[in-house]
């Protein structure tokens, strides 16, 4: 288990969060002894890949905004990151998306089958849920514990992120608004991003002007992230990405940049982002983390 006794800074110690969190994932993965073997690998295949782990960091940064001990955040980063990724492994298949490539590896039903992969996406979901109910830390106030895993229910569920997913899979073949797309991409990505960085604030005794701006800059900078999603699909090749650039337009999705075209979707992600920052503004020092993460979610290549 890594240790290491704050203050640190996120800005430069990202990369101890990642393994922090991946220490906490493979913990986890390995903490199911009576499931098959045959739901442990792909488990462990679609959770351990390398994916950026921007929401735990999110997590940690928030954690850090609010001066908690890293130890609460360890769970809610470790469900979180297993929503994900049991998302992707269900936004990749045939029914859906129909990719074959996450990651930079194939996607989980192309290695295991399709079948197993639904399923890998089901336990992934409860073992989510199970981290946040079973943590030692987190049960020591069970009315924050109820607050936060009801937060992860209500985003990850039919209002949040899976009813984004169906508006996203219902605006295929043709155009909608822009309106109508912000409200597909807070659903289906946004949301989940927020929870990341608002179930730490529910541990923390904070101000409700703190919450406020806390609240709108985790609402744009979900929107953001999905814009760049959206963007990077335009630009970059499948090599850095590690997923087909052409899946959007293979599946006549509806994205940014098919709406404005690719440098009004730019400045629609730089206008959120700096409305993001300016929500920071108020939340001082302590927000240094959340600063460095937003940041990267604007600048990243992939
Ligand atoms: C991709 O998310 C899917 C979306 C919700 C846009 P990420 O870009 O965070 O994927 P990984 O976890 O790094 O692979
Ligand atoms: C994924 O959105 C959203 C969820 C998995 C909930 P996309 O379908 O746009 O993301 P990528 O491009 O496949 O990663
Ligand atoms: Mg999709
Ligand atoms: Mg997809």
């Amino acid at each position: 288990m890594i240790t290491r006794s704050q203050p640190y800074s996120l800005q430069e110690n990202f990369e101890f969060y990642i393994q922090r969190v991946n220490t906490y994932l493979k913990k986890i993965m390995g903490d199911n002894p009576d499931a098959p073997y045959g739901l442990i690998e792909p488990m462990r295949y679609a959770v351990l890949g390398p994916g950026k782990r921007v929401r735990p960091l999110l997590t940690y940064a928030s954690a850090e905004l609010f001066q908690l001990d890293m130890k609460l955040a360890d769970p809610i980063a470790t469900a979180v990151e297993l929503v994900h990724a049991y998302s992707l492994i269900h936004d990749d298949l045939p029914a859906m998306d129909d990719d074959d490539l996450r990651r930079g590896r194939a996607t989980t039903h192309k290695k295991f089958g399709e079948a197993v992969a639904i399923l890998t996406g089901d336990a992934l979901q409860a073992v989510a849920f199970k981290v946040l109910c079973t943590d030692p830390f987190l049960s020591k106030n069970p009315i924050t514990q109820i607050q936060v895993i009801s937060l992860l229910a209500r985003v990850a569920g039919p209002s949040g992120m899976v009813g984004g997913q169906l508006l996203d899979l219902e605006a295929e073949g043709h155009m909608i608004d822009e309106s109508s797309l912000e409200n597909i991409h807070q659903r289906k990505t946004g949301q989940l991003i927020k929870a990341a960085i608002m179930m730490p604030s529910k541990l923390a005794n904070s101000s409700e002007n703190t919450m406020e701006n806390l609240d709108k800059f985790a609402s744009n900078i979900g929107l953001v992230f999905q814009i760049m999603d959206d963007l990077l699909e335009a630009e970059q090749n499948t090599t850095t990405l590690g997923k087909n650039a052409q899946s959007d337009i293979r599946k006549e999705k509806s994205t940014y940049p098919s709406l404005l075209g690719i440098s009004e979707t730019r400045n629609r992600a730089d206008e959120l982002y700096e409305d993001a920052m300016d929500y920071l503004e108020s939340l001082g020092e302590n927000a240094a983390g959340l600063r460095w993460v937003a940041n990267y979610i604007i600048e990243r290549d992939r």
